[in-house]
């Protein structure tokens, strides 16, 4: 899988909702969709990001994204149907999800974390990703073909590990999550849903977590992608409930 090659056109005609798509992985994740002939739906809480990541797409000739501002730490549903309905009106349908916005959150034993920075830290890693794929879901249905939801999981959402917290907690439910909806959707529905765990990338939530590293000795974001391109396209129809990772 993370091999994989894509055709160059593999996601033409599709639409790709990407979370925290102004940073990091999913940022990188909305230019390779495009760069494979997506339209993306960029949602993120900074617009600055999400426009510098808008002219980039646009610069390269690919299909015109659209961009959507929303802090997954305080939005209502409300927002989230408004988003559905948006989307509804202006494309019919999408092809897929990757629901990749998270928050590290404090790196301390649990005895000691605060429940504001839990309470924050399920509002946007598992509540938000909950909230997208239950608003969302009816137009991944409606996708002519087939349709894809990612979520996005981490080492230690597979095998818990001391002081990683309420993180690593919530990519358990994200897991969870998946495991749920693949169940629910698996022969009675044209939508497949996996996890990938991106596995050790140089972004600023990896730089947070691991100080002491240097940066340039973990694969860069675009260098993750293969995965994110073979889950999202229509190569992985029939792959649903699977764990999978981005790296060998
Ligand atoms: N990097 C790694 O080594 C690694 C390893 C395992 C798993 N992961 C997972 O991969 C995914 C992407 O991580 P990353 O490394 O790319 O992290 P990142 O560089 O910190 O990017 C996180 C993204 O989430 C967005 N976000 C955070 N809080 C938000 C909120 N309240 N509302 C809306 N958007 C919000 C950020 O927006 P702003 O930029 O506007 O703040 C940013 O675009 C995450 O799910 C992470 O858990 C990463």
């Amino acid at each position: 899988m993370h091999e994989y090659q894509a055709p160059s056109q593999l996601l033409a005609n599709r639409t790709i909702v990407v979370s925290g798509a102004g940073a990091g992985i999913g940022r990188a994740a909305a230019k390779a969709y495009a760069a494979h002939g997506a339209t993306v739906v960029l949602i993120g809480r900074t617009q600055s990001k999400l426009e510098s990541c808008y002219d980039e797409i646009v610069a390269e000739d690919h299909p015109e994204p659209v961009i959507v501002v929303m802090d997954f730490a305080n939005a209502s549903e409300g927002e989230y149907m408004n988003l559905r309905d948006r989307l509804a009106e202006t494309f019919g349908h999408i092809d897929g999800i990757l629901v990749n916005a998270s928050l590290l959150g404090e790196r301390k034993p649990l005895e000691q974390t605060s429940l504001k920075s839990w309470n924050e830290l399920m509002q946007v890693n598992v509540t938000a990703g909950f909230l997208l794929v239950k608003s969302l879901l009816v137009l991944c249905q409606r996708s002519p073909n087939d349709a894809s939801i990612i979520l996005t999981s981490s080492s230690v959402g597979r095998k818990g590990r001391a002081y990683w917290g309420a993180y690593a907690i919530s990519k358990f439910a994200t897991e969870g999550m998946m495991q749920v909806l693949a169940d629910e959707l698996e022969n009675v529905s044209n939508v497949r849903v996996n996890s990938i765990n991106p596995g050790a990338t140089n972004t600023e939530m990896r730089r947070t977590a691991y100080p002491a590293e240097r940066p340039s000795d973990n694969p860069s974001p675009a260098e993750r992608m293969n995965t994110y391109l073979y889950l999202m396209g229509p190569d992985s129809i029939g792959v649903n409930g699977q764990a999978c990772n981005a790296f060998g």
